[in-house]
């Protein structure tokens, strides 16, 4: 595991705005309880999701993503003409390429943006904000744009109901900024790649039909639900530890924990391990279900609106997931 500790009166940056997008189906754990052996009560009780959003046949993760950017720009003091690079963390692109990046980057008209898509499933949002930390501390950018989205459910075996109840659709961005003091304080990332075989998927494509109309078969998702959850609890609770070990604080300062939302029992057990009281974390998963990449920027986003977060707030952001990739940042709203 890398780690970097960002204090200090030099340039650094900070998140300036974040926006969301979700698609309008609603898929219940009651309708769920048609598709496969299982039921309301056991969703609940095991992973906390009551209900998750389904993007439209003819919607794709790059039309998510651009109306996630396009929600940050009416709460941005910022322009898309402002914005230097966009990284689009996400595992369902629309294509192997073009990538979700340069379509975004096209339909919002940003003129003076470089565009990459960014692979580290759930941890992209948190990826893609270190990354950006990274840039734009270091001059080398005055704007990123991170976006983060999903279509995983045109990617889910409906017949597997160990995985099919978890998933849904959803988009988040946050705009990067400079600032000094930067507000980003610590920043961690590791991977485990040895566990890849327990979440994969081996198709790239979500659509069916390529540009020029030839019929492809997007893989599916296959999971070992067990082993990604222990590793998940122990690899997350480290690392939270490190991050607050690299900022020289502790359970008691951190006013927000976002973890990645992929089952309320991993947050518990996490808090558990970490000190950090379960009434201090903010979780898209009861209404939206595991939306991957975007699972982190839904609950930050939520918690704003909610007058939860403030400015100045201390708020840790843990992504986890395929690959197997983690990856937290320590910050001040
Ligand atoms: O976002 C990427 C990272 N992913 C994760 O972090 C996911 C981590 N894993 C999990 O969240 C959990 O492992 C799951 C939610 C996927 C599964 O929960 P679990 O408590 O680990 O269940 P399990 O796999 O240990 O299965 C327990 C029992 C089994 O039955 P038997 O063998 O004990 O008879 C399963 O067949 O629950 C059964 N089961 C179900 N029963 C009703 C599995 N899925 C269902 C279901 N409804 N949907």
């Amino acid at each position: 595991m890398t780690s970097a500790a960002h204090r200090g009166a030099h340039r650094g940056a900070r998140l300036e705005a974040v926006g969301t997008y979700v698609p309008s189906k609603v898929l219940t754990n009651a309708d769920l309880a048609k598709l496969v052996d299982t039921t309301d009560e056991w969703i609940v009780r095991r992973t906390g999701i009551r209900e998750r959003r389904v993007a439209a046949p003819d919607e794709f993760t790059s039309d998510l993503c651009t109306a996630a950017a396009r929600d940050l720009f009416t709460r941005s003091g910022s322009s898309p003409d402002d914005v230097e690079l966009v990284i689009v963390g996400t595992t369902t692109p629309d294509y192997a390429f073009p990538s979700v990046a340069s379509q975004v980057q096209d339909r919002l008209g940003m003129r003076h943006a470089g565009a990459v898509d960014l692979q580290a499933t759930c941890a992209g949002f948190a990826y893609g904000l270190h990354i950006a930390n990274g840039l734009v501390s270091a001059g080398i950018h005055e704007r990123v744009l991170v976006i983060a989205g999903e279509t995983l459910t045109k990617v889910t075996d409906y017949t597997d109901r160990a995985s099919c109840i978890l998933f849904g659709d959803a988009a988040g961005a946050a705009l990067v900024e400079p600032a000094t003091p930067g507000s980003i304080r610590a920043s961690v990332v590791g991977s485990h790649g040895e566990g890849g075989p327990h979440l994969y998927r081996t198709g790239l494509s979500c659509r069916i039909a390529g540009p020029a109309g030839a019929e492809l078969a997007p893989g599916l998702m296959r999971q070992n639900g067990r082993e990604v959850y222990r590793w998940a609890v122990e690899t997350v609770a480290a690392g939270v530890s490190r991050l607050m070990e690299r900022a020289g604080v502790t359970g008691d300062d951190i006013d927000w924990f976002i973890p990645h939302s992929a089952n309320i029992r991993i947050t518990e057990a996490v808090c558990e391990r970490t000190g950090i009281p379960i009434a201090r974390t903010l979780s898209s998963i009861e209404c939206y279900g595991n939306t991957s990449a975007a699972t982190i920027p839904l609950a930050l986003a939520a918690g704003i609106a909610e007058d939860k977060i403030h400015r100045g707030d201390t708020v840790i952001l843990y992504g986890f997931g395929g690959g197997l990739v983690h990856a937290g940042l320590l910050l001040e709203w």
